[in-house]
């Protein structure tokens, strides 16, 4: 390749025509993936291919020819990948491309081949490439930049028409790195953002200033009335032809009122997006160093609604099966009560002994971390000042070590 020029960055449309990737290892895996998704018709030539590759094979999703390149093999070829370790193999591909006049990329060697592959990212129906002629470094680095300003709204693209209805996102624990792709792409849209108390804070912030932000933690009237008046909003904005973003803390239909939500908008003939979010329940325990299972340890993980007291007669929960667990109980809403429901469970079998952890303002600058057991839970939330929001992880993994420096919860 003629480095005197620049290189000319192209789409190609792969679709239904023949790839050769010659080289089974780590480099051809992420070219096959990208290619697959592009619709090629991918034939890898290789001894020998990582179990990922030998499972696309497995699946039909590529052709899989185990010995190594041959002259010929090229035939048909619209492109041509030279990703093996030996330079001599990557060499005699390129050759026999060049022969051909198929474009070729050399993984080994960039200026070897005829074509290089840029970095790419995509964004709502957007493919972003970066060439850096060589410094691949740099290419991705800008790519992985351009993406995320795209994601956070930065960078405008929003010379398209708005979406329609609702998007019903979940936008994680609190931590705003912790938001889903999707969930990101779509707030980045929004002309209408209904947001919780709980959830991604930080991500409000960085809303371009002609974003309505309504915040529905300060709805008032009782929550009954707070949840209809969130409904008719969703329904009013999308119906005045609005962009309408529902953000919500953890997983939008984990405790989280989603799906009432979702009724409201169907029953108004608005279209409604779902995106499910990283719930607290899993995220907070699993940043304070507790995974709600672990492999002989705990078989069965039970998320309860601490809302209502045991014997109150809106609950829905069996207590007495919970105590005859062995597993994780993860409460929720539960700070209020974590006394009454330890002394249920410990009533129903379960040891008194039993490791608890709460875990407040989980995945947060201010995340803070208490240990007791069901016998001295309610006294040590209560002499500790355990606050909401916080989630109360019952049974034997919450009496596992955590992770010194560099483990879990490390960023
Ligand atoms: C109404 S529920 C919403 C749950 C949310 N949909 C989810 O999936 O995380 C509110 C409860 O979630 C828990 N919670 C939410 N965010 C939390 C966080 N950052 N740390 C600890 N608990 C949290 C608390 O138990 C809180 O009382």
């Amino acid at each position: 390749m003629n480095r005197a020029h620049e290189q000319y960055l192209v789409g190609l449309d792969l679709a239904g025509r023949r790839v050769v990737v010659v080289g089974g290892g780590q480099v051809a895996q992420r070219r096959v993936a990208k290619l697959i998704a592009s619709g090629a018709v991918v034939e890898v030539v290789s001894p020998e291919v990582t179990p990922a590759v030998e499972g696309m094979a497995a699946a039909r999703e590529i052709a899989w020819t185990p010995r190594r390149f041959d002259d010929g093999d090229l035939e048909g070829a619209w492109y041509a990948i030279a990703a093996t370790d030996d330079p001599a193999v990557n060499q005699q591909v390129t050759s026999e491309a060049d022969r051909h006049r198929i474009f070729c990329v050399r993984a080994d060697d960039g200026q070897a081949g005829t074509a290089v592959t840029p970095a790419t990212g995509e964004f709502d129906g957007l493919t972003v490439g970066v060439l850096a002629r060589g410094a691949h470094r740099r290419s991705a680095a800008v790519r992985t930049a351009l993406v995320e300003a795209l994601q956070a709204g930065v960078v405008d693209d929003s010379a398209e028409d708005p979406l329609p209805g609702v998007a019903l996102v979940g936008g994680g624990p609190g931590d705003p790195e912790l938001i889903t792709v999707r969930g990101r792409r779509l707030l980045s849209r929004a002309q209408v953002v209904v947001a919780d108390r709980l959830g991604p804070r930080d991500l409000i912030d960085e809303l371009s200033p002609d974003v309505e932000v309504i915040d529905a933690s300060k709805i008032p009237y009782g929550r009954a009335m707070a949840q209809q008046r969130i409904n008719e909003l969703l329904v009013e904005h999308a119906k005045a032809g609005r962009f309408v973003v529902r953000l919500k803390g953890g997983d939008p239909f984990v405790y989280g009122r989603g799906f009432e939500e979702v009724q409201a908008c169907a029953e108004a003939g608005v279209p409604v997006t779902v995106v499910p979010g990283i719930t607290s329940a899993f995220a907070a325990p699993a940043l304070a160093g507790v995974p709600v299972s672990h492999r002989g340890v705990a078989h069965e993980i039970v998320v309860v609604s601490g809302h209502v007291a045991p014997d109150d007669p809106r609950s829905l929960t069996d207590w007495e099966a919970l105590g005859r667990m062995t597993g994780t109980v993860v409460l929720m809403m539960a700070v209020e009560r974590i006394g009454v429901f330890a002394d249920v469970l410990v009533a129903n079998g379960r040891p008194a002994d039993t490791p608890v952890v709460i875990v407040q303002d989980g995945t947060t600058r201010i995340q803070r971390t208490v240990r007791a057991t069901l016998a001295t839970a309610g006294r040590v939330a209560k002499d500790e000042e355990v606050s909401p929001p916080a989630i109360v992880v019952i049974g034997p993994v919450a009496g596992l070590d955590a992770p010194g420096p560099g483990g879990a919860g490390a960023a």
